[in-house]
């Protein structure tokens, strides 16, 4: 299937990233999101420095344009296109913090991959001008997670919104969510139901919980010591801190590369080491769960992220291990079995909540398995990490390049023409030719 298939695959998932290419920015999706995500761009690069280098490194620029001045990388940058998005850039008020870029952009971040990114384009062709340019600004992002979201000083870093998990709607964040009072609805009309059925997208008392915490935010002019003493949102989340783990490693590799000092990430990179697992590993039930700052307690809700450290290194082979013969390979939570045929499902599926169509409720994402399958690669397991492989191939050869799809039969939800499936596929099938 490989030969005969896959450059067709290549060609269909270039015209995906050209056809939402404004010139300027990629849009992640057509009409569901029609602005520049953070997470989304960096990924859009890496499979746009396959085949046009200097658009990939534009995309980056970009998204670098609407760094705030204290260094936050915001997740959305709107760059004054016109849209039925919602919500629209006047919504965050972003304003009345002083550190508010000149572009429009939301007002929290999202998992810090870019650094990784560039490792690997780099990694493929050259780029030291690029690095020594984009360095400080890397840097300052890194510096600004480590600075104003750890709370405890164990090195973790802590966010303030499941949008910032980049995982919106997965179901670890419901019982946090729950201490949100929804009463005095705040008005407001949605837009992510016009484009995509509601049944696979956030349930409506979710989302009002969504704009409570911006209205929280937008009320404090986005003071991040305010924020974090208010809010009743304050999540170590698994998945953040491994991303940010592995970004820190790249950094330090980017940032040696050009002849700077580094002992400022090794300091981050060794905090991280100490508290990881102390923070986040429960040998109990041999898994990773993320920890809620408000209440003290860990969130014991197992999601597609407790394989995450493996993508950082920071789980040992035993961890690993485990982690595959318990809950990978296995039936009632990510193995395969007679109702579910691909992996991986984005939830357990031995959840109560787990909604095989519905946003991070138990879909596959590209993403994911991709993330999942270099942590699979690194610690040795093979055939699992091929699995992933074919299976999102497969996936994407029977439904498109879809946002998420269903674990069952295949069937394509979310987005249609969703660009960073098709930047990893790209990834992917270059990697085997
Ligand atoms: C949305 O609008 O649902 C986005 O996922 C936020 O990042």
């Amino acid at each position: 299937m490989r030969d005969s298939i896959l450059p067709a695959t290549i060609k269909s998932a270039q015209l995906v990233l050209r056809k939402n290419d404004t010139g300027v920015f990629t849009k992640p999706g057509p009409h569901q999101y029609p602005h520049q995500w953070n997470w989304d761009s960096a990924l859009i690069a890496l499979g746009l420095s396959y085949f046009d280098l200097p658009r990939a490194l534009l995309e980056i620029r970009s998204l670098l344009s609407g760094q705030w001045q204290d260094g936050m990388l915001p997740h959305v940058l709107y760059h004054g296109m016109p849209s039925d998005y919602f919500p629209h850039p006047d919504f965050w008020e972003i304003e009345k913090s002083p550190n508010a870029p000149r572009v429009q952009t939301t007002g929290i971040t999202q998992p810090p991959i870019l650094a990784s990114i560039i490792r690997l384009i780099n990694e493929k062709q050259a780029i030291p001008d690029f690095i020594r340019e984009v360095y400080p600004r890397l840097l300052d992002w890194h510096r600004w997670l480590h600075t104003y979201r750890d709370v405890d000083k164990t090195g973790l870093v802590c966010i303030i919104h499941p949008w910032e998990s980049g995982t919106d709607d997965s179901p670890r964040w419901l019982k946090v969510l729950e201490g949100i009072p929804i009463e005095n609805k705040l008005t407001f009309s949605r837009g992510d139901t016009r484009h995509v059925k509601e049944n696979e997208r956030p349930f409506p008392q979710d989302y009002q919980r969504f704009m409570y915490l911006i209205d929280l935010f937008r009320k404090s002019s986005y003071n991040q010591a305010e924020i974090l003493a208010q809010s009743p949102f304050v999540v170590q989340d698994v998945l953040f801190n491994a991303i940010l783990h592995r970004a820190n490693l790249d950094l330090q590799v980017l940032g040696a590369a050009i002849g700077e000092n580094t002992d400022e990430i090794d300091g981050w990179i060794a905090l991280m080491n100490a508290n990881f697992n102390r923070r986040f590993w429960h040998d109990d039930d041999g898994l990773y769960y993320d920890f809620d700052v408000v209440a003290q307690k860990p969130i014991r809700v197992n999601t597609a992220t407790i394989f995450l450290p493996l993508f950082a290194g920071l789980a040992s082979q035993k961890q690993a291990k485990r982690l595959l013969k318990a809950y990978f390979n296995h039936p009632d939570y990510y193995g395969n079995n007679e109702c579910v045929l691909y992996q991986l499902t984005s939830a357990s599926q031995s959840l109560f909540s787990w909604d095989p169509r519905r946003y991070w409720r138990g879909p596959i994402w590209i993403l994911m398995n991709w993330l999942i399958y270099q942590g699979l690669q690194a610690y040795g397991f093979i055939a699992e990490a091929e699995k992933l492989r074919d299976d999102s191939l497969s996936l994407i050869l029977k439904s498109g390049f879809r946002e998420y799809y269903d674990p069952r039969d295949g069937i394509g939800c979310g987005s249609v023409e969703f660009s960073w499936s098709a930047a990893l596929a790209i990834d992917w099938i270059m990697q085997d030719l």
